[in-house]
């Protein structure tokens, strides 16, 4: 598995797992350490999660797999995040910095590890001080509870503002990107990253699963390419998707979302298609959202 080095004290593999669904995924204990297992001798070791995911049971649920097989831990990175709340149901942010340390402490106990290899802001907050949040994952990191920090889903504006709190120590920012999504693309994210070299994490780089429902016009029109390549290669439509992604120089790293190892594997086998430029704008301008100028 290629790794991705983040900086000069973190790699992440290049092809990461995803937690997010894991509270859906009904797995006992048991389950879940085997396919923890079978992700890291697949030498997919970066492991993704957040304090908001199923009202925090996802972390719950792997601090009880780590629990279990304490192995586990020190063969992996583990990614959270914080900034993420709900009150009655209502959805709001939080980064302010006692909010921030009091997150990763509890993060720390649900998942029963005494550090993180990598924080992350989980979303821009319209209500932020950059200065304070910066304070907060500063004070982590120099406490040894955090190796590295990021951020997730933040435009240029705002990480540019957090990275000059933080002295330049983001090291990346996990965003999403798939065939009928270009945020990105189009806020200057992805030049932005190019430009200070830093890699991605992408997240939902199948849509969730919806390019292959078939009931989206966007994603139809957008898999009706991503087929046509897929046939000449060979390959299922995913692992051109995930091609796609990592082809670009950004080094972008897909997070796998899926619970099943055989759709783990696409992501894998996608490190050994080689597309040809000209199909990599053919899936970007698929869904008909982009226009090449
Ligand atoms: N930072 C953020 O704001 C943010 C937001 C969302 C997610 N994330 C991270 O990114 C990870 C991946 O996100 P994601 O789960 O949305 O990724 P994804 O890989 O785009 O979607 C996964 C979903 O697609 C389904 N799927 C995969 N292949 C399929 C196929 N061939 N046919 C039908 N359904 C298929 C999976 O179902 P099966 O399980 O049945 O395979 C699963 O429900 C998350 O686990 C989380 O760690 C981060």
């Amino acid at each position: 598995m290629e790794r991705v080095n983040v900086s000069e004290n973190l790699s992440l593999s290049r092809v990461i797992a995803g937690f997010w669904r894991l509270d859906g995924w009904n797995f006992t204990t048991d389950e879940l350490v085997k396919f923890m297992h079978a992700c890291i001798d697949r030498g997919v070791t970066t492991f993704d999660t957040a304090e908001i995911y199923g009202d925090t049971l996802c972390e719950t649920l792997m601090g009880k797999a780590f629990a279990a097989d304490p192995s586990i831990r020190e063969k992996i990175e583990l990614v959270s995040k914080t900034g993420i709340y709900k009150e009655g149901g209502f959805g709001y942010y939080n980064t302010k910095k006692e909010r921030v340390l009091q997150s990763c402490h509890e993060s720390l106990q649900r998942l029963g590890t005494d550090h993180l290899d990598l924080y992350l802001i989980h979303r821009e907050d319209p209500c932020f001080d950059p200065y304070d949040t910066a304070d907060a994952l500063l004070t982590l990191k120099k406490e040894g509870l955090v190796k590295e920090i990021g951020v997730s889903n933040f435009d240029p504006f705002k990480f540019d503002a957090l990275q000059k709190a933080v002295g330049g120590q983001l090291v990346t920012n996990q965003i999403e990107w798939n065939p009928v999504c270009f945020e990105h693309f189009n806020s200057g994210m992805m030049d932005y990253l190019a430009a200070n070299r830093i890699h991605p994490m992408i997240w939902s780089p199948l849509a969730g699963g919806r390019l292959f429902k078939g009931d989206d016009e966007q994603c139809a029109k957008a898999m009706a390419v991503i087929k046509t390549i897929a046939d000449k290669y060979g390959v299922e439509p995913a692992v051109i998707v995930y091609a796609w992604i990592m082809y670009h120089p950004v080094q972008a790293m897909p997070l796998v979302g899926s619970s099943k190892l055989d759709r783990l594997d696409l992501a894998i086998k996608a490190l050994d298609v080689k597309l040809e430029h000209y199909e990599w704008y053919q899936i970007y301008v698929a869904s008909g959202q982009q226009v090449l100028r």
